[in-house]
């Protein structure tokens, strides 16, 4: 049964009618047309559909839509500041951290979590905090790169992931 809805996504206040035990990830992308996260196994095992909520990194896929009601939700395409990439997105791009692409957004949604609870991870810190995001292409040394680089950007400038 439909539900009215509000959610705060990107720093918009979306209003919408929606089965509220519907999964946040087909929200976002069937409703609102924010495709940039990914549909991969729809069973939290993959972590190509992860976003923000309330600056924590989840997986969209098994999240439903009725429990992120009110919270601040950030995707991928919400992360660039000012017309500016987010240092995460700029350093994937430098680190050719990227293949096929499928899993960067979700990769970059969890690394910025990763880089919010430890702002000078250690690699084998990020290996860990980053396990349960797969890379089917095998881009993992470059993306633990990019996330060292990131990491030094936001030494260096003072900001925060
Ligand atoms: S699609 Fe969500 S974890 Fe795989
Ligand atoms: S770049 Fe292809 S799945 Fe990661």
């Amino acid at each position: 049964m439909s539900e009215h809805l509000a959610l705060m996504v990107n720093g918009s206040q979306e209003e919408i009618e929606i089965d509220a035990e519907r999964m946040l990830l087909h929200v976002l992308r069937d409703k609102l047309g924010l495709t940039g996260s990914k549909i991969g196994c729809a069973e939290g095992q993959c972590g190509v559909c992860t976003v923000l909520v309330d600056q924590q990194p989840v997986r969209s896929c098994i999240t439903p839509v009725r429990e992120v009601a009110d919270q601040p939700i950030v995707t991928i395409e919400g992360l660039a500041r000012n017309g500016q990439l987010h240092p995460l997105q700029q350093a994937f791009l430098d680190q050719d951290a990227l293949q096929c692409g499928y899993c960067t957004p979700g990769m970059i949604m969890a690394a910025v979590g990763l880089l919010r609870q430890h702002p000078a991870p250690t690699t084998e810190q990020i290996v860990e905090y980053m396990q349960g995001n797969l890379c089917r292409c095998g881009t993992y040394p470059r993306i633990v790169r990019a996330i060292q680089q990131a990491a030094a950007e936001l030494a260096h400038s003072g900001g925060q992931a």
